[in-house]
């Protein structure tokens, strides 16, 4: 069997709540002859996404979301019937945005985005399509976040729903997904070990607490940087050693940004750093450390397997995956566990059918995943793991509505 075929059936294998709602799909066709254009990360899960809105009745077109993360024997195998696939690994800024413009040219009218760029091309170089878009997904943090200022200067022309700011996407796929992941990219690409080690996390949001959560399972001293009081202050009742990044820097041997911000990791922290320091980035784009000052000014640059060593003098800093998002771009980056994305999935999934039946009723902006869809896809997730929970009795349930009960 063809190797990217092999890698969509493993994952599909796991994924329980998306093979749930494909047979609803394949029986009730929602999707029927919309068109979906999507840009994310090619590879197995994102695959089982994609063929199970083609199983709804789309015809789906879709690229990368970042120049590091496709897989392209799984492009190849999703390449298919009514799936059109345009990403390519490694591809140039260029080539980046002529997948994008593939996509836009079979004229969506649902968009799936994971980190808005399909959106912003929407909106700026090809907005003769604008008229014909019903509505739109985010996937992440960042996403959200261009969207909300593109909202707020009223420049946002068509209702978004907000997946990632849904629980059962953000207190999954950040905190466990970005944790588990980030870690085992960076171990199977340096061969280094976790346990003992002085660990950097910047950002203590959903994606830095799974991470620091998870190396101090692993063994490591962990500090976190923040701008945040309350994060940096929740982050110190969690144990961990709380400081300023410039602080950090000397003590740090392996740095991993997570905090969606831009020029975190510079040269003043560079020129603190001990000898042998390794750099990554877990946040979305490759803006949290200065690859560029690094490109420039480095004595010597040896560049191998998704590291790029930089000497300065007798010293070498290493930066993995240029400073692109460490879980997918490192060339033995997989993404999130496949259980986790199962669960962001579906809510893309649900969203997507959502948008569809009410996207013409939703006034342009960025919309919450409604909370019965939500509970929906814990509730799938729950039947096929075996677990039962607990219903309010009428007697809790009027309790809990009431606000004359007191002592
Ligand atoms: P969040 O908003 O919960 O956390 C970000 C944290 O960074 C906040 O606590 C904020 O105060 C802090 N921060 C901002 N500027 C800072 C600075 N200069 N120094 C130190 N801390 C600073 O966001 P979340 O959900 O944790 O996402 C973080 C980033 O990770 C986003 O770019 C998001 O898109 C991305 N992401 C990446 C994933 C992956 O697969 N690697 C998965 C999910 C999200």
């Amino acid at each position: 069997m063809h190797t990217g075929e092999e890698k969509i059936r493993w994952a599909e294998q796991y994924m329980p709540v998306l093979r749930e709602i494909r047979e609803r799909f394949i029986r009730e066709q929602p999707l029927k002859g919309i068109v979906i254009g999507m840009a994310l990360h090619v590879e197995a899960k994102t695959a089982v996404l994609t063929r199970t809105l083609a199983a709804g009745g789309a015809e789906v077109h879709i690229t990368g979301c970042n120049p590091l993360s496709t897989q392209d024997d799984v492009a190849e195998a999703l390449n298919d019937g009514n799936i059109h696939c345009y990403a390519k690994r490694a591809c140039s800024h260029e080539e980046y945005y002529a997948g994008i413009d593939k996509v836009l040219d079979a004229r969506p009218s649902i968009t799936i985005d994971d980190g808005m760029d399909l959106i912003h091309h929407l909106h700026t170089g090809r907005r003769d399509i604008l008229p014909g878009v019903l509505g739109g997904c985010e996937e992440t943090t960042t996403g959200i976040h261009r969207l909300k200022s593109m909202a707020g200067e009223g420049k946002l022309e068509f209702p978004v729903v907000a997946v990632n700011d849904t629980p059962m996407k953000h207190f999954f796929d950040n905190v466990h997904g970005t944790g588990e992941s980030a870690l085992t990219a960076i171990m199977a690409t340096t061969n280094n070990l976790i346990a003992g080690k002085h660990i950097v996390v910047a950002g203590y949001g959903y994606c830095g607490r799974g991470l620091a959560t998870k190396a101090r399972a692993l063994g490591a001293r962990v500090i976190v940087t923040e701008i945040d009081p309350r994060r940096a202050l929740q982050a110190h009742f969690d144990g961990f050693e709380v400081m300023t990044i410039r602080e950090a820097a000397p003590i740090g041997e392996l740095f991993v940004t997570t905090t969606g911000n831009v020029g975190i990791l510079k040269e003043p922290e560079f020129a603190l750093m001990r000898d042998g320091a390794i750099l990554c980035n877990a946040g979305h784009f490759n803006v949290e450390i200065d690859v560029e000052w690094l490109d420039t000014n480095a004595d010597e640059i040896g560049r191998r397997d998704g590291i790029d060593s930089y000497t300065f003098g007798d010293r070498k800093i290493h930066v993995l995956a240029e400073g692109r998002l460490v879980n997918l771009a490192v060339p033995k980056g997989m993404g999130h566990p496949i259980e986790v994305m199962d669960l962001s999935f579906a809510v893309q999934a649900l969203s997507t059918e959502y948008m569809v039946q009410h996207g013409k009723d939703l006034a342009p902006g960025v919309h919450d995943v409604p909370t019965e869809m939500d509970e929906e896809i814990a509730r799938i997730k729950l039947a096929s793991l075996g677990c039962t929970i607990d219903t309010l009795t009428p007697e809790q349930e009027e309790y809990m509505a009431s606000w004359n009960v007191g002592t």
